[in-house]
Protein backbone atom coordinates (compact mmCIF):
# COMPACT_ATOMS: atom_id res chain seq x y z
CA UNK A 1 0.00 0.00 0.00
CA UNK A 2 0.99 3.43 -0.94
CA UNK A 3 3.00 5.52 2.41
CA UNK A 4 0.29 8.21 1.57
CA UNK A 5 -2.15 5.89 2.92
CA UNK A 6 -0.63 6.19 6.46
CA UNK A 7 -2.41 9.57 6.88
CA UNK A 8 -5.65 10.26 5.19
CA UNK A 9 -7.67 13.17 5.30
CA UNK A 10 -11.61 12.65 4.32
CA UNK A 11 -13.67 16.05 3.76
CA UNK A 12 -16.46 16.56 1.55
CA UNK A 13 -14.77 18.44 -0.96
CA UNK A 14 -11.62 17.17 -2.87
CA UNK A 15 -9.27 20.30 -2.89
CA UNK A 16 -10.22 20.44 -6.45
CA UNK A 17 -13.66 20.47 -8.35
CA UNK A 18 -13.80 18.75 -11.58
CA UNK A 19 -16.04 19.34 -14.18
CA UNK A 20 -17.03 16.50 -16.85
CA UNK A 21 -17.12 17.28 -20.54
CA UNK A 22 -19.15 15.60 -23.37
CA UNK A 23 -15.99 13.39 -24.42
CA UNK A 24 -15.71 12.12 -20.96
CA UNK A 25 -12.70 13.93 -19.96
CA UNK A 26 -11.85 15.90 -16.98
CA UNK A 27 -10.99 19.44 -16.17
CA UNK A 28 -10.52 20.84 -12.67
CA UNK A 29 -10.20 23.85 -10.61
CA UNK A 30 -9.17 24.49 -7.08
CA UNK A 31 -12.64 24.36 -4.98
CA UNK A 32 -14.28 26.91 -2.90
CA UNK A 33 -13.47 27.70 0.71
CA UNK A 34 -11.22 28.19 3.76
CA UNK A 35 -10.93 24.16 4.64
CA UNK A 36 -9.36 23.65 1.31
CA UNK A 37 -7.20 26.64 1.36
CA UNK A 38 -6.03 24.99 5.17
CA UNK A 39 -5.87 22.17 4.13
CA UNK A 40 -4.04 21.60 1.36
CA UNK A 41 -0.26 22.93 2.24
CA UNK A 42 -1.09 20.66 5.08
CA UNK A 43 -1.57 17.43 2.62
CA UNK A 44 1.21 18.64 0.46
CA UNK A 45 3.73 18.28 3.10
CA UNK A 46 2.87 15.13 4.17
CA UNK A 47 2.42 13.52 0.60
CA UNK A 48 -0.85 12.13 1.96
CA UNK A 49 -4.13 10.80 0.89
CA UNK A 50 -7.29 13.33 0.55
CA UNK A 51 -10.49 11.26 0.15
CA UNK A 52 -14.11 13.58 -0.97
CA UNK A 53 -16.18 14.55 -3.42
CA UNK A 54 -14.74 15.60 -6.87
CA UNK A 55 -17.63 18.43 -7.24
CA UNK A 56 -19.20 15.99 -10.09
CA UNK A 57 -22.72 13.74 -9.69
CA UNK A 58 -23.05 10.21 -10.49
CA UNK A 59 -19.18 9.97 -12.50
CA UNK A 60 -16.33 10.27 -10.84
CA UNK A 61 -12.85 9.44 -12.44
CA UNK A 62 -9.90 7.31 -10.67
CA UNK A 63 -7.90 7.90 -8.20
CA UNK A 64 -4.79 10.26 -9.33
CA UNK A 65 -1.62 12.17 -7.93
CA UNK A 66 -1.86 16.13 -7.98
CA UNK A 67 1.54 17.80 -9.35
CA UNK A 68 1.92 18.92 -5.67
CA UNK A 69 2.06 15.15 -4.29
CA UNK A 70 -1.27 14.71 -3.10
CA UNK A 71 -3.12 10.88 -3.79
CA UNK A 72 -6.98 12.14 -4.32
CA UNK A 73 -9.57 9.49 -3.64
CA UNK A 74 -12.85 10.52 -5.26
CA UNK A 75 -16.16 9.38 -3.80
CA UNK A 76 -19.42 9.21 -5.60
CA UNK A 77 -22.45 10.99 -5.31
CA UNK A 78 -25.76 10.25 -7.14
CA UNK A 79 -27.70 13.53 -7.74
CA UNK A 80 -29.78 12.17 -5.10
CA UNK A 81 -27.19 12.37 -2.74
CA UNK A 82 -26.44 15.64 -3.97
CA UNK A 83 -30.03 17.06 -2.93
CA UNK A 84 -30.29 15.27 0.74
CA UNK A 85 -27.00 15.31 1.86
CA UNK A 86 -25.09 18.26 0.41
CA UNK A 87 -28.23 20.84 -0.04
CA UNK A 88 -30.18 19.23 2.06
CA UNK A 89 -28.78 18.29 5.61
CA UNK A 90 -25.65 19.83 4.98
CA UNK A 91 -26.41 23.25 4.17
CA UNK A 92 -30.20 23.27 5.06
CA UNK A 93 -30.56 21.96 7.85
CA UNK A 94 -27.16 21.94 10.00
CA UNK A 95 -25.06 25.10 8.44
CA UNK A 96 -28.04 27.37 9.58
CA UNK A 97 -28.14 25.71 12.79
CA UNK A 98 -24.95 25.86 13.34
CA UNK A 99 -24.46 29.18 12.75
CA UNK A 100 -27.52 30.47 15.03
CA UNK A 101 -30.23 30.15 12.74
CA UNK A 102 -29.13 33.31 10.64
CA UNK A 103 -32.31 31.82 8.97
CA UNK A 104 -34.98 28.43 9.72
CA UNK A 105 -33.21 25.18 9.53
CA UNK A 106 -35.64 22.87 7.82
CA UNK A 107 -35.51 19.14 10.20
CA UNK A 108 -36.40 16.83 7.00
CA UNK A 109 -36.61 12.95 7.50
CA UNK A 110 -35.83 12.14 3.98
CA UNK A 111 -32.32 14.35 4.02
CA UNK A 112 -31.31 12.73 7.18
CA UNK A 113 -31.15 9.43 5.71
CA UNK A 114 -29.25 10.73 2.86
CA UNK A 115 -26.79 12.26 5.06
CA UNK A 116 -25.85 8.75 7.15
CA UNK A 117 -25.91 6.98 3.67
CA UNK A 118 -23.55 9.28 2.46
CA UNK A 119 -21.43 9.47 5.79
CA UNK A 120 -21.36 5.68 5.79
CA UNK A 121 -20.34 5.46 1.78
CA UNK A 122 -17.39 8.35 2.65
CA UNK A 123 -16.28 6.03 5.83
CA UNK A 124 -16.69 2.98 3.84
CA UNK A 125 -14.26 5.21 1.30
CA UNK A 126 -11.48 5.43 3.97
CA UNK A 127 -11.44 1.87 5.48
CA UNK A 128 -10.63 1.28 2.15
CA UNK A 129 -8.05 3.09 1.25
CA UNK A 130 -6.52 3.52 5.07
CA UNK A 131 -3.82 1.44 5.95
CA UNK A 132 -3.43 -0.47 9.30
CA UNK A 133 -2.99 2.07 12.01
CA UNK A 134 -3.18 5.04 9.84
CA UNK A 135 -3.99 8.21 11.35
CA UNK A 136 -7.93 9.51 9.55
CA UNK A 137 -8.79 13.48 10.00
CA UNK A 138 -12.44 13.63 9.30
CA UNK A 139 -13.54 17.11 8.44
CA UNK A 140 -16.60 18.99 8.97
CA UNK A 141 -20.16 19.30 9.85
CA UNK A 142 -20.81 17.35 5.69
CA UNK A 143 -18.77 14.38 8.03
CA UNK A 144 -20.22 14.02 11.46
CA UNK A 145 -21.24 10.60 11.29
CA UNK A 146 -17.93 9.71 10.12
CA UNK A 147 -15.93 8.97 13.28
CA UNK A 148 -18.09 6.43 14.63
CA UNK A 149 -19.08 4.79 11.80
CA UNK A 150 -15.65 4.38 10.80
CA UNK A 151 -14.45 3.26 14.77
CA UNK A 152 -16.78 0.73 14.31
CA UNK A 153 -15.44 -0.24 10.87
CA UNK A 154 -11.37 0.17 12.00
CA UNK A 155 -10.81 0.18 15.30
CA UNK A 156 -7.01 0.19 14.77
CA UNK A 157 -7.59 3.28 13.26
CA UNK A 158 -6.47 6.90 14.72
CA UNK A 159 -9.02 9.01 14.50
CA UNK A 160 -9.63 13.10 14.76
CA UNK A 161 -12.01 15.10 13.79
CA UNK A 162 -11.96 18.91 13.18
CA UNK A 163 -15.12 21.14 12.74
CA UNK A 164 -14.20 23.97 10.43
CA UNK A 165 -17.91 26.21 11.43
CA UNK A 166 -19.31 27.33 14.71
CA UNK A 167 -20.38 25.17 17.18
CA UNK A 168 -23.59 26.05 18.59
CA UNK A 169 -25.02 26.30 21.97
CA UNK A 170 -26.61 23.29 23.36
CA UNK A 171 -29.66 25.02 23.61
CA UNK A 172 -29.94 25.31 19.77
CA UNK A 173 -28.32 22.22 18.99
CA UNK A 174 -31.31 20.00 21.05
CA UNK A 175 -33.00 21.10 18.38
CA UNK A 176 -32.20 18.45 16.65
CA UNK A 177 -34.70 15.58 15.81
CA UNK A 178 -31.46 13.50 15.55
CA UNK A 179 -29.16 14.94 17.99
CA UNK A 180 -27.72 11.36 20.04
CA UNK A 181 -26.89 10.31 16.54
CA UNK A 182 -24.90 13.45 15.92
CA UNK A 183 -22.95 13.19 19.24
CA UNK A 184 -22.21 9.77 19.06
CA UNK A 185 -20.56 10.23 15.49
CA UNK A 186 -18.75 12.73 16.74
CA UNK A 187 -17.70 10.91 20.04
CA UNK A 188 -16.05 7.95 17.51
CA UNK A 189 -13.10 10.23 17.48
CA UNK A 190 -10.24 10.09 19.75
CA UNK A 191 -9.71 13.90 19.34
CA UNK A 192 -12.52 16.40 18.72
CA UNK A 193 -11.18 19.75 17.47
CA UNK A 194 -12.76 23.24 17.12
CA UNK A 195 -11.62 26.49 16.17
CA UNK A 196 -12.55 27.99 19.65
CA UNK A 197 -12.79 27.93 23.35
CA UNK A 198 -16.29 28.53 23.04
CA UNK A 199 -17.32 26.04 20.43
CA UNK A 200 -15.41 23.09 22.55
CA UNK A 201 -16.73 24.35 25.93
CA UNK A 202 -20.81 24.30 23.67
CA UNK A 203 -20.03 20.56 23.16
CA UNK A 204 -18.63 19.81 26.71
CA UNK A 205 -21.71 21.32 27.59
CA UNK A 206 -23.45 19.44 25.13
CA UNK A 207 -22.71 15.87 25.70
CA UNK A 208 -23.36 16.56 29.50
CA UNK A 209 -26.87 17.36 28.84
CA UNK A 210 -27.40 14.99 26.08
CA UNK A 211 -25.46 12.10 28.11
CA UNK A 212 -28.16 13.10 31.56
CA UNK A 213 -31.32 12.56 29.20
CA UNK A 214 -33.27 9.78 29.96
CA UNK A 215 -33.84 7.85 27.18
CA UNK A 216 -31.02 9.15 25.63
CA UNK A 217 -29.39 6.62 22.92
CA UNK A 218 -25.76 8.41 23.53
CA UNK A 219 -24.31 5.08 24.97
CA UNK A 220 -26.58 4.82 28.02
CA UNK A 221 -27.70 7.75 30.47
CA UNK A 222 -25.27 9.11 32.73
CA UNK A 223 -22.83 7.19 31.43
CA UNK A 224 -20.95 10.03 29.73
CA UNK A 225 -18.32 11.64 31.84
CA UNK A 226 -16.75 15.12 30.80
CA UNK A 227 -13.87 16.03 32.55
CA UNK A 228 -11.19 19.27 32.24
CA UNK A 229 -11.85 22.25 30.52
CA UNK A 230 -11.44 23.39 26.92
CA UNK A 231 -7.93 25.14 26.32
CA UNK A 232 -6.47 25.87 23.50
CA UNK A 233 -3.76 23.73 21.34
CA UNK A 234 -3.61 21.66 24.51
CA UNK A 235 -5.67 18.51 25.70
CA UNK A 236 -7.37 19.24 29.58
CA UNK A 237 -11.08 18.33 28.48
CA UNK A 238 -12.17 14.87 27.80
CA UNK A 239 -15.26 12.89 27.50
CA UNK A 240 -15.49 9.63 28.71
CA UNK A 241 -17.88 6.82 26.70
CA UNK A 242 -19.73 4.09 27.68
CA UNK A 243 -17.85 1.78 26.17
CA UNK A 244 -14.46 3.08 28.43
CA UNK A 245 -12.88 5.12 25.62
CA UNK A 246 -11.52 8.85 26.69
CA UNK A 247 -12.47 11.52 23.82
CA UNK A 248 -10.24 14.63 24.02
CA UNK A 249 -11.87 18.10 23.58
CA UNK A 250 -10.02 21.06 22.73
CA UNK A 251 -9.95 24.39 20.54
CA UNK A 252 -7.68 24.73 17.11
CA UNK A 253 -7.85 28.20 15.67
CA UNK A 254 -7.42 27.50 11.98
CA UNK A 255 -4.71 29.78 10.13
CA UNK A 256 -3.00 30.05 6.34
CA UNK A 257 0.02 29.37 4.94
CA UNK A 258 1.84 33.09 5.19
CA UNK A 259 4.28 32.56 2.13
CA UNK A 260 1.43 32.16 -0.52
CA UNK A 261 -0.10 35.92 0.96
CA UNK A 262 2.78 38.03 0.84
CA UNK A 263 2.42 41.45 -1.27
CA UNK A 264 1.64 41.36 -4.50
CA UNK A 265 3.64 42.46 -7.66
CA UNK A 266 3.92 46.60 -7.14
CA UNK A 267 3.10 46.89 -10.75
CA UNK A 268 -0.15 45.10 -11.01
CA UNK A 269 -1.18 46.98 -8.14
CA UNK A 270 -0.81 50.38 -9.59
CA UNK A 271 -2.53 49.29 -12.48
CA UNK A 272 -5.24 48.18 -10.81
CA UNK A 273 -5.82 51.78 -9.06
CA UNK A 274 -4.93 53.34 -12.14
CA UNK A 275 -8.29 51.46 -13.90
CA UNK A 276 -10.43 52.47 -10.93
CA UNK A 277 -9.19 56.25 -11.26
CA UNK A 278 -6.96 56.26 -8.19
CA UNK A 279 -9.57 56.39 -5.71
CA UNK A 280 -8.45 57.94 -2.31
CA UNK A 281 -10.34 55.08 -0.09
CA UNK A 282 -10.25 51.40 -1.70
CA UNK A 283 -12.93 49.07 0.49
CA UNK A 284 -12.70 45.17 -0.01
CA UNK A 285 -14.73 42.43 0.35
CA UNK A 286 -14.14 38.85 -0.88
CA UNK A 287 -16.80 35.99 0.33
CA UNK A 288 -18.47 33.20 -0.74
CA UNK A 289 -21.46 34.53 -1.78
CA UNK A 290 -23.62 33.47 1.51
CA UNK A 291 -25.79 34.61 3.72
CA UNK A 292 -23.77 34.24 6.59
CA UNK A 293 -20.97 36.58 5.67
CA UNK A 294 -22.92 39.95 5.96
CA UNK A 295 -22.58 41.75 2.09
CA UNK A 296 -25.64 43.36 2.12
CA UNK A 297 -25.13 44.72 5.02
CA UNK A 298 -21.56 46.11 3.98
CA UNK A 299 -23.36 47.19 1.12
CA UNK A 300 -25.92 49.29 2.66
CA UNK A 301 -23.23 50.62 5.58
CA UNK A 302 -21.31 52.11 2.34
CA UNK A 303 -24.46 53.62 0.60
CA UNK A 304 -25.12 55.10 3.58
CA UNK A 305 -21.90 56.93 4.02
CA UNK A 306 -22.35 58.11 0.77
CA UNK A 307 -25.57 59.22 1.48
CA UNK A 308 -24.59 61.15 4.49
CA UNK A 309 -21.10 62.57 3.02
CA UNK A 310 -19.01 60.94 5.30
CA UNK A 311 -17.39 59.03 2.68
CA UNK A 312 -17.06 60.86 -1.29
CA UNK A 313 -18.15 59.49 -3.98
CA UNK A 314 -15.83 60.66 -6.22
CA UNK A 315 -12.56 59.55 -3.67
CA UNK A 316 -13.81 55.88 -2.43
CA UNK A 317 -14.55 52.69 -3.69
CA UNK A 318 -15.71 49.33 -2.88
CA UNK A 319 -14.52 46.59 -4.87
CA UNK A 320 -16.99 43.20 -3.75
CA UNK A 321 -15.47 39.35 -4.80
CA UNK A 322 -18.33 37.11 -4.48
CA UNK A 323 -17.67 33.06 -5.31
CA UNK A 324 -20.56 31.58 -6.27
CA UNK A 325 -21.63 29.15 -3.30
CA UNK A 326 -24.69 26.80 -3.05
CA UNK A 327 -26.49 28.40 -5.90
CA UNK A 328 -29.73 26.06 -6.20
CA UNK A 329 -30.76 26.83 -1.93
CA UNK A 330 -33.45 29.70 -1.70
CA UNK A 331 -31.69 31.56 0.75
CA UNK A 332 -28.38 31.54 -1.39
CA UNK A 333 -30.44 32.55 -4.51
CA UNK A 334 -32.45 35.19 -2.52
CA UNK A 335 -28.97 36.70 -0.43
CA UNK A 336 -27.85 37.08 -4.27
CA UNK A 337 -30.22 39.06 -5.67
CA UNK A 338 -30.45 41.37 -2.53
CA UNK A 339 -26.19 42.08 -2.80
CA UNK A 340 -26.97 42.45 -6.58
CA UNK A 341 -30.21 44.71 -6.40
CA UNK A 342 -28.16 46.84 -3.96
CA UNK A 343 -24.95 47.32 -6.53
CA UNK A 344 -27.21 48.12 -8.82
CA UNK A 345 -28.96 50.66 -6.72
CA UNK A 346 -25.83 52.37 -5.47
CA UNK A 347 -24.31 52.48 -8.48
CA UNK A 348 -26.87 54.17 -10.22
CA UNK A 349 -27.32 56.53 -7.18
CA UNK A 350 -23.53 57.37 -6.51
CA UNK A 351 -21.59 56.45 -9.93
CA UNK A 352 -20.69 58.43 -12.94
CA UNK A 353 -20.22 56.42 -16.64
CA UNK A 354 -17.20 54.36 -16.69
CA UNK A 355 -16.92 55.21 -12.98
CA UNK A 356 -18.98 52.86 -10.74
CA UNK A 357 -18.52 53.26 -6.61
CA UNK A 358 -19.15 49.15 -6.25
CA UNK A 359 -17.09 47.06 -8.33
CA UNK A 360 -18.76 43.61 -8.37
CA UNK A 361 -17.37 40.23 -9.03
CA UNK A 362 -19.65 37.17 -8.99
CA UNK A 363 -16.55 34.69 -9.19
CA UNK A 364 -13.41 32.86 -8.41
CA UNK A 365 -10.11 34.45 -8.97
CA UNK A 366 -6.62 32.89 -8.71
CA UNK A 367 -4.22 33.27 -5.86
CA UNK A 368 -2.44 36.37 -7.57
CA UNK A 369 -5.15 37.87 -8.42
CA UNK A 370 -6.74 38.18 -4.89
CA UNK A 371 -3.64 38.94 -3.55
CA UNK A 372 -3.24 41.80 -5.57
CA UNK A 373 -6.80 43.04 -4.17
CA UNK A 374 -5.18 42.45 -0.54
CA UNK A 375 -2.60 45.07 -1.59
CA UNK A 376 -4.40 47.62 -3.34
CA UNK A 377 -7.20 48.03 -0.65
CA UNK A 378 -6.87 50.23 1.97
CA UNK A 379 -9.66 49.33 4.38
CA UNK A 380 -11.00 45.57 4.10
CA UNK A 381 -14.35 44.43 5.22
CA UNK A 382 -15.01 40.95 6.59
CA UNK A 383 -18.81 41.56 8.67
CA UNK A 384 -20.25 37.77 9.00
CA UNK A 385 -23.52 37.47 11.06
CA UNK A 386 -21.48 34.07 12.53
CA UNK A 387 -18.31 32.60 10.91
CA UNK A 388 -16.18 30.04 12.15
CA UNK A 389 -12.85 31.56 11.86
CA UNK A 390 -12.73 33.42 8.28
CA UNK A 391 -9.59 32.94 6.39
CA UNK A 392 -10.02 36.11 4.39
CA UNK A 393 -9.38 37.98 7.42
CA UNK A 394 -5.93 36.41 8.08
CA UNK A 395 -4.85 36.52 4.20
CA UNK A 396 -5.84 40.22 3.84
CA UNK A 397 -3.72 40.64 7.64
CA UNK A 398 -0.70 38.71 5.96
CA UNK A 399 -0.80 40.60 2.98
CA UNK A 400 -0.63 43.77 5.10
CA UNK A 401 2.75 42.78 7.28
CA UNK A 402 4.08 46.44 6.59
CA UNK A 403 1.27 47.92 8.22
CA UNK A 404 -0.45 49.41 6.16
CA UNK A 405 -4.43 49.19 5.79
CA UNK A 406 -6.86 48.44 8.23
CA UNK A 407 -9.32 45.73 8.81
CA UNK A 408 -12.77 45.88 10.00
CA UNK A 409 -14.33 43.08 11.32
CA UNK A 410 -17.49 41.14 12.82
CA UNK A 411 -17.19 40.22 16.34
CA UNK A 412 -18.82 37.55 15.44
CA UNK A 413 -15.70 35.95 13.32
CA UNK A 414 -13.94 33.48 14.89
CA UNK A 415 -10.56 35.39 13.51
CA UNK A 416 -11.84 38.26 16.12
CA UNK A 417 -10.36 36.20 19.24
CA UNK A 418 -7.31 36.57 17.66
CA UNK A 419 -7.07 39.78 15.48
CA UNK A 420 -6.92 42.35 18.27
CA UNK A 421 -5.79 45.20 16.15
CA UNK A 422 -9.05 45.13 13.63
CA UNK A 423 -11.60 47.66 14.18
CA UNK A 424 -14.51 45.40 15.41
CA UNK A 425 -17.99 45.67 14.84
CA UNK A 426 -21.69 44.75 15.07
CA UNK A 427 -22.94 43.28 11.42
CA UNK A 428 -26.41 43.07 13.46
CA UNK A 429 -26.38 47.15 13.24
CA UNK A 430 -25.30 48.61 10.55
CA UNK A 431 -24.27 51.99 12.47
CA UNK A 432 -21.98 49.87 14.08
CA UNK A 433 -20.14 49.04 10.63
CA UNK A 434 -20.54 52.36 9.33
CA UNK A 435 -18.94 53.69 12.55
CA UNK A 436 -16.04 51.34 12.15
CA UNK A 437 -15.36 52.01 8.57
CA UNK A 438 -15.29 55.62 9.49
CA UNK A 439 -13.14 55.49 12.46
CA UNK A 440 -10.30 53.14 9.68
CA UNK A 441 -10.46 55.54 7.14
CA UNK A 442 -9.51 58.36 9.63
CA UNK A 443 -7.07 56.71 11.34
CA UNK A 444 -5.48 55.75 8.02
CA UNK A 445 -5.46 59.59 7.33
CA UNK A 446 -5.18 61.55 11.10
CA UNK A 447 -3.22 58.63 13.27
CA UNK A 448 -1.26 56.28 10.81
CA UNK A 449 0.76 55.49 13.68
CA UNK A 450 -2.00 53.93 15.50
CA UNK A 451 -3.59 52.62 12.76
CA UNK A 452 0.07 50.52 11.83
CA UNK A 453 0.34 49.53 15.14
CA UNK A 454 -3.12 47.72 15.40
CA UNK A 455 -2.59 45.92 11.90
CA UNK A 456 1.09 44.63 12.90
CA UNK A 457 -0.60 43.23 15.86
CA UNK A 458 -2.62 41.68 13.48
CA UNK A 459 0.15 40.18 11.19
CA UNK A 460 2.02 39.47 14.48
CA UNK A 461 -0.35 36.79 15.11
CA UNK A 462 -0.70 35.15 11.57
CA UNK A 463 2.83 34.97 11.16
CA UNK A 464 3.57 33.23 14.54
CA UNK A 465 0.37 31.06 14.08
CA UNK A 466 0.12 29.75 10.34
CA UNK A 467 -1.68 26.95 9.09
CA UNK A 468 1.66 24.35 10.37
CA UNK A 469 1.13 25.87 14.36
CA UNK A 470 -2.62 24.80 13.18
CA UNK A 471 -2.62 21.44 11.95
CA UNK A 472 0.77 20.11 13.89
CA UNK A 473 -0.55 21.15 17.28
CA UNK A 474 -4.16 19.53 16.11
CA UNK A 475 -2.05 16.04 14.96
CA UNK A 476 0.24 15.95 18.43
CA UNK A 477 -2.66 16.32 20.44
CA UNK A 478 -4.22 13.58 18.08
CA UNK A 479 -1.08 11.30 18.49
CA UNK A 480 -1.36 11.33 22.54
CA UNK A 481 -5.23 10.75 22.39
CA UNK A 482 -7.64 7.89 22.50
CA UNK A 483 -5.73 6.23 25.52
CA UNK A 484 -8.86 3.94 27.13
CA UNK A 485 -9.21 5.29 30.78
P1 LIG B 1 -15.48 29.98 4.00
O1 LIG B 1 -14.69 28.78 4.38
O2 LIG B 1 -16.77 30.10 4.73
O3 LIG B 1 -15.69 30.13 2.54
P2 LIG B 1 -13.11 31.62 4.72
O4 LIG B 1 -12.97 33.11 4.75
O5 LIG B 1 -12.59 30.94 5.94
O6 LIG B 1 -14.65 31.31 4.45
O7 LIG B 1 -12.31 31.04 3.49
C1 LIG B 1 -12.57 31.44 2.18
C2 LIG B 1 -11.39 31.05 1.31
O8 LIG B 1 -11.82 31.13 -0.04
C3 LIG B 1 -10.19 31.97 1.45
O9 LIG B 1 -8.99 31.23 1.37
C4 LIG B 1 -10.34 32.93 0.26
O10 LIG B 1 -9.10 33.38 -0.27
C5 LIG B 1 -11.03 32.06 -0.75
N1 LIG B 1 -11.92 32.90 -1.58
C6 LIG B 1 -12.99 33.60 -1.18
N2 LIG B 1 -13.54 34.27 -2.21
C7 LIG B 1 -12.79 33.98 -3.27
C8 LIG B 1 -12.83 34.34 -4.65
N3 LIG B 1 -13.80 35.14 -5.14
N4 LIG B 1 -11.90 33.85 -5.46
C9 LIG B 1 -10.94 33.02 -5.00
N5 LIG B 1 -10.84 32.63 -3.71
C10 LIG B 1 -11.76 33.10 -2.87
O1 LIG C 1 -15.65 25.69 6.20
C1 LIG C 1 -16.76 26.05 5.53
C2 LIG C 1 -17.05 25.28 4.26
O2 LIG C 1 -18.37 24.99 4.34
C3 LIG C 1 -16.33 23.98 4.01
O3 LIG C 1 -16.75 22.88 4.72
C4 LIG C 1 -16.64 23.85 2.57
O4 LIG C 1 -15.82 22.95 1.90
C5 LIG C 1 -16.48 25.27 2.07
O5 LIG C 1 -16.90 26.07 3.12
C6 LIG C 1 -17.20 25.60 0.79
O6 LIG C 1 -18.53 25.18 0.79
P1 LIG C 1 -19.08 24.13 -0.27
O7 LIG C 1 -18.19 22.93 -0.15
O8 LIG C 1 -20.47 23.89 0.12
O9 LIG C 1 -18.93 24.78 -1.60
Amino acid sequence: MDDSNSFVVVANRLPVDMTVHPDGSYSISPSPGGLVTGLSPVLEQHRGCWVGWPGTVDVAPEPFRTDTGVLLHPVVLTASDYEGFYEGFSNATLWPLFHDLIVTPVYNTDWWHAFREVNLKFAEAVSQVAAHGATVWVQDYQLLLVPGILRQMRPDLKIGFFLHIPFPSPDLFRQLPWREEIVRGMLGADLVGFHLVQNAENFLALTQQVAGTAGSHVGQPDTLQVSGEALVREISAHVETADGRRVSVGAFPISIDVEMFGEASKSAVLDLLKTLDEPETVFLGVDRLDYTKGILQRLLAFEELLESGALEADRAVLLQVATPSRERIDHYRVSRSQVEEAVGRINGRFGRMGRPVVHYLHRSLSKNDLQVLYTAADVMLVTPFKDGMNLVAKEFVANHRDGTGALVLSEFAGAATELTGAYLCNPFDVESIKRQMVAAVHDLKHNPESAATRMKTNSEQVYTHDVNVWASSFLDCLAQSGENS
